[in-house]
């Protein structure tokens, strides 16, 4: 259930033409640039012989496994085996790739096998160009379950005591009134 939504991978300035590997979901996907800056999401596993698809490299639009050197286009298919350069390509030789989208500084991805009109929309971050907000981002590893982490996040009155050095202010601990409202899930 968790797969269908939008996970942001990976930082945007991480992810350049040379391919690298992500985890999630217990799943390993590879992140890379094509010449004209578009990152893609593909699973880094090669239909072939499972090689590792972050372990290779980019020949033009295409990702390059290093094992047989099998080439891939962003949407999974393949479309070169060296080996057998005159025999066509079989359909079925394509690596499951993933709906990709880069916004507030991140390469998110659909995990999901929803069809598009029924995937949830990306986030939507109104303040995230603000000039009066503060974007704070960062990698954060905590081996705590989930929802400590979820509840410490919208805890706001103990930043300024454990994050006083970063974004907390001690001389300014209240907490101004609000209110909360439940936003259901928006379609696309
Ligand atoms: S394992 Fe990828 S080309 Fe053979």
């Amino acid at each position: 259930m968790l797969k269908n939504f939008w996970w942001p991978l990976e930082f945007s300035h991480v992810v350049q033409k040379k391919p690298i590997r992500v985890t999630a979901l217990e799943q390993e996907f590879v992140l890379y640039r094509t010449p004209d800056g578009v990152a893609h999401v593909l699973s880094d596993l090669c239909v072939h012989r499972g090689g590792a698809l972050s372990d290779g490299w980019m020949e033009g639009d295409c990702i390059v496994c290093p094992y047989h050197g099998w080439e891939y286009k962003s949407d999974g298919s393949c479309v070169k085996i060296p080996a057998h350069p005159d025999m066509p390509v079989p359909k079925k030789a394509r690596v499951d790739s993933y709906p990709t989208v880069e916004k507030y500084g991140y390469i998110w991805a659909f995990l999901g096998d929803l069809p598009e009109a029924e995937r949830p929309a990306l986030p939507d971050l109104p303040h995230f160009d603000n000039p009066d907000f503060k974007v704070v981002r960062g990698t954060f590893e905590w081996p705590v379950y989930y929802e400590r982490a979820l509840e410490n996040s919208l805890d706001a009155a103990h930043a300024p005591f454990v994050h006083g050095g970063a974004f907390g202010n001690r001389d300014e601990p209240s907490i101004p009134d609000y209110e909360t409202n439940h936003i259901p899930l928006a379609r696309k």
